[in-house]
């Protein structure tokens, strides 16, 4: 039976724990897994109600399923939005929201630092259908004006960006899109509806990677479609039924488990980002950092108008190219080289050559992304010792000493080589050489993170549009 929760607002934390949950006649505590792929009726009567609309009844698990329904309106709660529909990945919900939209002679302006499936759909794909498409720079309101001033029906936007954190005036460019005939269509995949709910600021529809921070824990794969009901019902759902990309209870069940944890895991992750940002800002190895709420982030007045802290992901450039770049991430001991994110486990990524490859020098460039660019994903490690981590592999960068030549002494002759002792275990010489690298304590982050306390008392009211 469905759990009546209070009428009144409630906060994110109860909705992550709470929201969506229906119990079934056992009276489970924790959310049931239904893995069945169909369900049964009492009569022949019963299913055709059911087909033709008149009985709600579950039919088939393509179409909905009772854990994964659990998980849409749980997402639906957190986000404030109507109406939510699940896929099997980020891309399917993606491809699901633009595919379900649009038809040919439509056409399309996004962003340019999209992820590079998401710009591989807008750039090559679309066209295939006759769906003409425009990039922008996104955080140049000009250039969204000029290409909104003709007419247009999808706006693809995503902030923070994949890998640079670019940011977009969310507020600025919905009305733009709207006042051109457009959707807005926002993969919130950096932000997580904890720290920005794109809906506030003019949005239309929502589209998340749930391997993400929701799943937060590496294990599943899924994806997620948040909107006005009309627009889930009468555009999305045809779509999603009929050409199947549904996501599997199991995996839904497991991102409802991961949902319980994602008000505890963000913050501390976003605190330990931001105590590693102003690290990495202060070595010589690195050429510039980039993290939203630093204030030398080029657009950092936006993003705390449009999010309640600086996000889990930092970016940055070591000096020397993809050459440093290998090293500098061959030589981590704790952090993973991996182009995942938004997991418990810190990961590494060089985007030039794993998931910005296939968009191109060109295009990479246009978006900043150099040889040199790692995007870090912070994960819930003890914050020193990812920074001792880092500061090792940084080390290990430093050019190696040229040997000086030197005029050997003349050497005294000796008659019998002298026998060295093993030395005792445990003695100052049989320790093993220690790798040269110094402990740093993190320092109280220059970029303003809020305390946990702090982080739960903003999520109510994280920043909003203001008109
Ligand atoms: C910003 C962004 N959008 C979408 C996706 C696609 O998500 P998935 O891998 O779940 O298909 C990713 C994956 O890395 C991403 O980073």
């Amino acid at each position: 039976m469905a759990k009546r929760l209070p009428d009144r607002p409630l906060r994110p934390a109860t909705h992550l724990v709470r929201g969506g949950q229906m119990r079934s006649g056992f009276d489970e505590t924790a959310e049931a897994l239904f893995l069945t792929s169909g369900f049964v009726y009492d009569s022949a009567e019963q299913a055709e109600a059911t087909f033709l609309g008149t009985e709600q009844h579950y039919q088939y698990s393509r179409f909905g399923n009772p854990t994964v329904t659990m998980l849409e309106d749980r997402l639906a709660l957190l986000e404030g939005a109507e109406a939510c529909r699940l896929t099997a990945t980020g891309m399917a919900a993606v491809h699901a929201a633009l595919l379900s939209h649009l038809k040919t002679g439509d056409r399309v302006v996004a962003s340019r630092a999209l992820f590079g499936s998401c710009h591989w759909i807008v750039s090559t794909l679309l066209p295939r259908y006759g769906i003409r498409a425009e990039f922008v720079d996104g955080g140049d309101l000009d250039q969204w004006k000029a290409a909104l001033a003709t007419p247009a029906n999808l706006v693809l936007l995503e902030t923070p960006s994949n890998p640079m954190l670019d940011m977009v005036d969310l507020a600025a460019v919905s009305d733009l899109a709207h006042a051109a005939g457009a959707v807005v269509v926002v993969d919130n995949v950096f932000a997580t509806p904890l720290l920005q709910k794109p809906l506030q600021f003019g949005a239309d529809v929502i589209v998340y990677s749930l391997t993400k921070h929701m799943d937060g824990q590496g294990r599943v794969l899924g994806g997620a479609v948040l909107g006005r009901k009309k627009w889930v019902d009468e555009v999305l759902q045809p779509f999603v039924r009929n050409t199947g990309p549904a996501l599997s209870p199991f995996n839904a069940w497991i991102i409802l488990k991961g949902l319980e944890t994602l008000h505890l895991r963000l913050p501390a992750m976003c605190r330990s980002a931001a105590a590693i940002a102003d690290f990495l800002a202060e070595r010589s190895e690195v050429a510039r950092v980039l993290y939203p709420f630093r204030a030398d982030h080029p657009q950092q007045g936006l993003a705390k108008a449009q999010m309640a802290a600086g996000g889990s992901l930092v970016t940055f450039e070591v000096k020397g190219g993809k050459d440093a770049a290998f090293r500098f991430m061959n030589a981590l001991g704790i952090v993973d080289v991996s182009n995942n994110l938004g997991d418990s486990k810190s990961l590494a990524t060089h985007p030039a050559t794993t998931t910005h490859m296939r968009v191109g020098a060109e295009e990479r460039a246009k978006l900043g992304i150099t040889d040199g660019t790692i995007r870090l994903s912070v994960g819930l490690e003890d914050v020193a010792d990812l920074i001792d981590d880092l500061s090792a592999a940084l080390d290990s960068l430093a050019p190696a000493p040229v040997p000086t030549r030197r005029v050997a002494p003349p050497v005294e002759p000796i008659e019998e080589p002298p026998v060295l002792a093993a030395p005792e275990p445990g003695t100052e010489s049989a320790a093993k050489p220690k790798r040269s690298r110094t402990r740093t304590e993190p320092k109280a982050p220059a970029a303003e993170t809020p305390s946990l306390l702090e982080f739960a008392a903003i999520l109510p009211d994280a920043p909003r549009r203001k008109h």
